[in-house]
């Protein structure tokens, strides 16, 4: 089944939605199998986004990733990479639909609110730099057959 990688930012964590955004990607019906709180090292940041790496706004993105905790959490399901890309909605909270995270909750590029993998390439490569060997859990949600 396809795994993404999805982060609540240091302005989600500290204006409490951690709850919100889990929330909404367990009543989506996806399967959280591995979530971790941990404050991000400069290191670390910068290997997250190395796609990034020499655009105007990398300096403030790694301020920011690393101003304060983030959750991350591996989600499981059908599709899973493109689902939670819609759920999190444009980069820029500006362009973000409403019924999305960051159209619901975030107001700037910057802080907002949420981080997710674009690609099944970049979601491979993310849950590495974020879980290392650290192996998702399976078990079984009580819905999958009403899912699935
Ligand atoms: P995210 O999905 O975490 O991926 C890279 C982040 O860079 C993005 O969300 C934004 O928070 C941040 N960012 C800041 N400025 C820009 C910009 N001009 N274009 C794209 N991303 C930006």
């Amino acid at each position: 089944m396809e795994k993404t990688l999805l982060i609540v930012k240091p302005d989600g964590v500290v204006r409490g939605l951690i709850g919100e955004v889990i929330s909404r990607v367990e009543r989506k019906g996806l399967k959280i199998v591995a979530l971790k709180m941990m404050k991000l090292s400069k290191e670390k940041a910068e290997e997250l986004y190395s796609v990034h790496k020499g655009k105007p706004f990398f300096q403030e993105l790694i301020e920011h990733i690393t101003s304060a905790p983030i959750v991350a959490m591996i989600l499981e399901g059908e599709n899973a990479i493109q689902i939670v890309r819609n759920m999190i909605g444009a980069t820029d909270p500006s362009k973000a639909n409403p019924g999305t995270i960051r159209g619901d909750y975030a107001l700037t590029i910057t802080k907002n609110v949420v981080h997710a993998a674009d690609s099944k390439e970049n979601a491979e490569r993310e849950i590495k730099v974020i879980f290392g060997t650290e192996k998702p859990i399976e078990y079984k949600r009580t819905d999958e057959n009403w899912l699935y």
